[in-house]
């Protein structure tokens, strides 16, 4: 099936994205799959798309979250998105770094609404307090020793009311705020708020990068319950390694894990 079978494209134009690159070429899906696998298929079936062209989906029906878990969302209420970046500029050992960016980005935009409640959950989920607002989906596509590309997917709940059972400890911004949100300004604030970050990125100020991530950080030195192969333990996360490793130290003693080793706790 064409991509385009796929999905009916409701919107092509853009006005309310003050950035240079990132959102100003955005498509705006009815329904799709998954808007990473949309932008997949875009990228290697089609010439060659600007980068920060951005897919936004009302209807994810088959969403994907990290770790092979699927991503809900009710449609038409919460932002579903992905954005192309090309950072060739990043070797493939900094990776982490555009992990950090794309967080930040985010971070900053709904800091706003949102306040000091607001964490990014290592490595990039989106918290408010002890809840889940949103995560992110980075597919990196490699030449060489280099970054071609990556696909940003992003989820964030905004105007969900209720989650299913299921659904863990998730929030949106409207059971937070009390009130429903647009999904294009807070998209557009987004996309610019990623773009300086990136920007910063490519200039090279990495240290303030990895700085201001874990001023952000959930949980940053602070005592919590974490749990590898079986075993729960209390331990304080004290840093991020350059390779996104999280780094722990649990009596005295530092140790790093990576996403798939470590569970975080009551949450
Ligand atoms: C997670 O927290 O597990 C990551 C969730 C990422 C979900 C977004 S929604 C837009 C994009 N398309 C997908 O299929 N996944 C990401």
């Amino acid at each position: 099936m064409n991509v385009f079978e796929s999905s009916i494209i409701i919107t092509l134009q853009n006005n309310i994205f003050s950035g240079l690159f990132v959102g100003q070429n955005l498509l705006t899906l009815k329904e799709v799959d998954s808007t990473n696998n949309f932008l997949k298929n875009l990228l290697s079936n089609s010439k060659p798309l600007p980068e920060g062209t951005v897919i936004m989906a009302e209807t994810q029906f088959a969403g994907r979250g990290q770790q092979n878990n699927k991503w809900h969302a009710e449609p038409g209420k919460n932002l579903t998105f992905s954005v192309l970046l090309k950072p060739s500029f990043l070797a493939i050992a900094d990776q982490f770094d555009l992990t950090r960016a794309i967080s930040l980005g985010v971070y900053d935009a709904l800091y706003p609404l949102l306040g000091d409640q607001l964490k990014i959950k290592w490595p990039n989920d989106i918290y408010y307090g002890d809840k889940k607002l949103g995560g992110m989906l980075i597919e990196n596509l490699l030449q060489g020793n280099q970054l071609k590309s990556a696909i940003i997917g992003i989820g964030l709940n905004i105007n969900q009311e209720n989650f299913p059972d299921g659904a863990g400890n998730a929030t949106s911004i409207k059971q937070i705020l009390q009130k429903d949100y647009d999904l294009q300004a807070i998209l557009a604030d987004i996309c610019n708020n990623i773009e300086a970050y990136y920007l910063n990125l490519k200039a090279g100020k990495t240290d303030l990068i990895r700085n201001t991530y874990l001023t952000r950080l959930y949980g940053f030195n602070e005592i919590k319950r974490f749990k590898v192969s079986e075993v729960e333990f209390e331990g304080k996360i004290i840093g991020v390694k350059e390779n996104g490793l999280l780094v722990i130290n649990q009596n005295n003693k530092e140790s790093t894990y990576n996403l798939k080793e470590i569970k975080f706790l009551n949450n």
